[in-house]
């Protein structure tokens, strides 16, 4: 099995380009499926769930090159209509082929999708936005719809990253105007429509909570760069919280990252931002400072999937902080794994109470998810002693070689088979 080894406890100092984010290069490559022609995407990371999206195009017919961070699709080719159970079991993001396929194909048939076990995953609001554009959902043994999607007006009764993109890529590949009401405002959908738009769509809104696109424009093919992953760089700033020090992370935009910033700068880090890099600084000589509540909601507020990490950053920290979970049920996973490295944190439900504690020990760990992994290499940097984090199949779903971004940054981490 392979595991990472973290040796922590001591300050780092380095920089890095943080690399593309997962949460927008998996519904763009979904996308790919109402390109007119040959699509080229760069600034793509290596990631499985990127490995399962490549797949998925290929079982669809799609043609598929992946050339360092480059990857290439021509969808022209694209026959197949259904996803099989073990493709859509892969990840969640499976679910975000079902509007670009039902466009492409006028019908789809996919089973529920993987993921993260963070609670419930319902997708009833993606069903009903696909419903709403005049299309026939049945969902029995999996998910079957039929039809050619019209514009409609879609309202969200939460405002769903995942619902938000399906309905964006459903009214792209149909016909007619539709508006999304209560959409998510998270800067993956903004890279969406960019995406998109570059490929001849008219699409508009993103970024706020009402999107607008005009269907029945054919697509051409494109050239398209993915953003810089903003939960990324959030793990690595905990981990530069964590143990102390200083890093710069260029290829993001800090103001995708404000609520995670004004934690850190609240805990006492130092914290510098430029529309290129964004730097933290923290002495390991001063504890930082507990932050009275974090509490995560849909963007720009603060958001869910930093929460594990800054979470592993604060359990050190001077008092206490009191986490709520708004977002998923079951989201605290990672806490019995910071309990063997000593933290004092206590969860009743979504809320979670961190007592910060002097030190953090190393231990042997395992990810339950993929932000849990990434909060517990965060911690492991700040620990004194040596950490042994396994469960590596859900950090490499969206960190790519965590291992080798934290060298970068100075600090001691290797990957060795246990
Ligand atoms: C996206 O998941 C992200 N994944 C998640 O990141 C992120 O945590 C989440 O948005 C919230 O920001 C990708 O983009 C691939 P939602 P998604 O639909 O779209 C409820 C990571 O670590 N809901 O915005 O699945 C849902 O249960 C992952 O990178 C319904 O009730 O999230 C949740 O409580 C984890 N019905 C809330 O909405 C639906 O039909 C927000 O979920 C859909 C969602």
């Amino acid at each position: 099995m392979s595991v990472v080894y973290i040796r922590g406890g001591r300050r780092i100092d380095g920089e890095l380009t943080v690399h593309g984010a997962k949460n927008s290069v998996l519904p763009i490559l979904a996308a790919c499926l109402l390109a007119g022609g040959p699509v080229t995407l760069t600034n793509c990371p290596h990631l499985t769930d990127v490995t399962a999206a490549l797949a998925i195009l290929r079982h669809l017919g799609c043609q598929v090159e992946q050339n360092g961070r480059t990857i290439w699709v021509d969808p022209t080719g694209a026959s197949g209509s259904a996803i099989s159970e073990e493709q859509m079991r892969s990840m969640r993001s499976s679910i975000i082929f079902l509007g670009p396929l039902l466009a492409r194909m006028g019908e789809a048939h996919l089973t529920y999708p993987g993921g993260c076990e963070l609670g419930p995953r319902p997708i009833d609001l993606h069903l009903a936005a696909i419903r709403t554009m005049g299309c026939e959902v049945a969902e029995d043994y999996g998910i079957h719809c039929k039809g050619k999607p019209v514009g409609g007006d879609i309202q969200l009764a939460i405002p769903s990253v995942g619902a938000t993109e399906n309905a964006m890529l459903c009214a792209v590949g149909g016909t007619g105007i539709t508006t999304i009401t209560n959409a998510a405002r998270e800067p993956e959908i903004n890279d969406l429509q960019n995406f998109l738009n570059t490929l001849g769509a008219k699409v508009r809104g993103a970024g706020s909570s009402t999107i607008t696109v005009e269907g029945g424009h054919r697509l051409t093919g494109g050239k398209f760069s993915i953003m810089g992953d903003r939960i990324v760089a959030a793990t690595l700033l905990s981990a530069c919280a964590a143990a102390g020090g200083r890093i710069r992370l260029q290829g993001v935009d800090w103001r995708h990252l404000a609520t995670v910033l004004s934690v850190f700068h609240q805990a006492g880090c130092q914290v510098m931002s430029q529309m290129e890099y964004v730097e933290l600084r923290r002495d390991r000589d001063r504890r930082l400072n507990s932050v009275p509540t974090i509490r995560t909601a849909p963007y720009p507020g603060f958001p869910t999937d930093a929460q594990a990490p800054v979470m592993a950053a604060l359990a050190t920290a001077q008092g206490c902080t009191m986490v709520v979970e708004t977002m998923f049920d079951s989201r605290y996973r990672h806490v019995s794994e910071l309990q063997r490295m000593g933290a004092d944190i206590t969860t009743e439900g979504r809320v979670a109470l961190v007592r910060g504690v002097d030190q953090l020990h190393g231990a042997r760990i395992e990810a339950p998810d993929l932000r849990g992994g990434g909060a517990l290499a965060a911690a492991a940097m700040g620990a004194e002693g040596i950490s042994v984090l396994s469960g590596l199949h859900h950090i490499d779903r969206g960190y790519e070689g965590l291992e080798h971004m934290l060298q970068a940054l100075g600090g001691c981490a290797e990957r060795r088979e246990d």
